[in-house]
């Protein structure tokens, strides 16, 4: 290096201008001002998009995977290997990805376990976006699929063939909370050498474990209850190490991960989930209960209602209750729900899973591309209103349904 007169300058590394100290702030003293005899309660968040590797073959090991540790946050950071620890002890998995949507989720699964010419068996009743992805991009990719009533069985056995890659269903279903039999779903995949693919969405690991029932891959929207504060977008997928080894290339090349802010909220949510879903479940079986005695309200869809279709399904599919989403019909249709919205007693967010009680209208959010027609075959109509049930009291739930209901 040389100096302004052009001279050599052997100590320039150690004379820094503004400029040089500006530009190194950030890295300047990272060892000695964050190490610590003891650690901190709260994890820290890790933003960097890289790290500093010692030589070429430390670089070229941690790249390999053949040394644990860093070198590109969207090949893996710590906060994501934090939450996944997480996710993989709640769902007993072997291996858990975390990715930076619950859609994301559902496109790894479909781009790390399919190729083109594969087949997949999709649930008819499927959140709106993953009918999108599984029905019309997958098919751009040329990878082909039936739709089918998962709740049906024999009409599975009968649309699973041997190009079959992938059967996919959610364990509750969207919006109507039909329950899939996952036992008898996982032997009729497996039968024919396809994968279970679960959304575990509305359960969550704390009413449902997929794996443990056969399934080979569960996904879940971790945006919803699983952090639970409608402050984060984030998604993850689990199975075990049989499955894996597409995963994690899928994962980066495909630019699926997830931010280090995103897991560090994720991490802070899912640490109250099992007392949220508790009082979730418990409010949504009372406001179900209110609902079925309304005479505004008709079709009231809970799970836990001995007349739902699934009750009996239900008892061994889910633990611990019944879930937090409740749907019904008003009498009064589309003008009706305007009402019903208006009254301001309950909030119309067109998602799911918070800490406070919402409600979305299926018909023109995640089910505003169905036809009146096939809205019709799935039981859905422009009355149709599901909620979200949060762990406010019950009394108070209860108080600002009948608001709702009188306005
Ligand atoms: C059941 C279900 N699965 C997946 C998703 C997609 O998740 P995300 O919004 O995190 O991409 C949603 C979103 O509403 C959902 O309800």
């Amino acid at each position: 290096m040389t100096n302004s007169d052009g001279e050599s300058n052997k100590n320039s590394a150690n004379e820094k201008s503004v400029d040089d100290i500006c530009a190194r702030s950030l890295v300047e003293g990272l060892a000695d001002n964050f190490s610590s005899p003891t650690d901190p309660h709260s994890p820290p968040i890790v933003l960097s998009s890289v790290w500093s590797c010692d030589d070429t073959g430390q670089a070229a090991a941690l790249l390999n995977g053949g040394l644990d540790g860093y070198v590109y946050q969207r090949d893996g950071h710590p906060n994501a290997v934090q939450f996944a620890a997480a996710c993989k002890a709640l769902h007993e998995a072997e291996e858990v990805a975390v990715t930076s949507s619950g859609m994301s989720a559902m496109a790894l699964a479909m781009l790390s376990q399919l190729k083109q010419g594969d087949h997949m068996l999709v649930s008819d009743q499927l959140y709106g976006g993953s009918t999108r992805l599984l029905t019309g991009e997958a098919q751009r990719l040329g990878i082909t699929h039936t739709l089918v009533d998962m709740c049906n069985l024999d009409a599975v056995r009968e649309a699973v063939t041997d190009s079959t890659g992938l059967v996919v269903v959610e364990t509750v279903s969207n919006p109507l909370v039909r329950v899939v039999d996952i036992p008898a779903l996982a032997d009729i995949s497996h039968d024919q050498g396809a994968l279970l693919l679960v959304d575990n969405t509305f359960a969550t690991p704390a009413l449902c474990k997929p794996l443990t029932l056969g399934a080979d891959l569960v996904l879940e929207s971790v945006s919803k209850l699983m952090n639970g504060h409608s402050d984060v977008m984030l998604g993850m997928l689990a199975g075990r190490t049989g499955q894996w080894e597409r995963v994690p290339t899928a994962l980066s090349v495909w630019g699926l991960a997830s931010s280090p802010l995103q897991c560090w909220l994720a991490n802070r949510g899912l640490s109250t989930m099992h007392l949220r879903i508790r009082q979730c479940c418990d409010n949504a079986m009372a406001a179900a209960k209110f609902l079925c005695q309304q005479s505004q309200v008709k079709d009231v869809q809970y799970p836990g209602l001995e007349d739902h279709l699934d009750y009996e399904i239900s008892q061994s599919v889910l633990t611990n209750g019944f879930g937090h989403v409740v749907t019904f019909q008003l009498e009064g249709g589309r003008d009706a729900v305007d009402q019903f919205i208006g009254a301001g007693s309950i909030p119309f967010c067109p998602s799911l899973g918070d800490v406070m009680t919402t409600m979305s209208h299926p018909c023109s959010t995640s089910h505003r591309s169905l036809t009146e027609e096939q809205l019709d075959s799935l039981g859905l109509s422009q009355g149709t209103i599901r909620l979200s049930i949060g762990t406010e009291s019950t009394e108070y739930v209860i108080n600002c349904i009948e608001a709702a209901l009188n306005a």
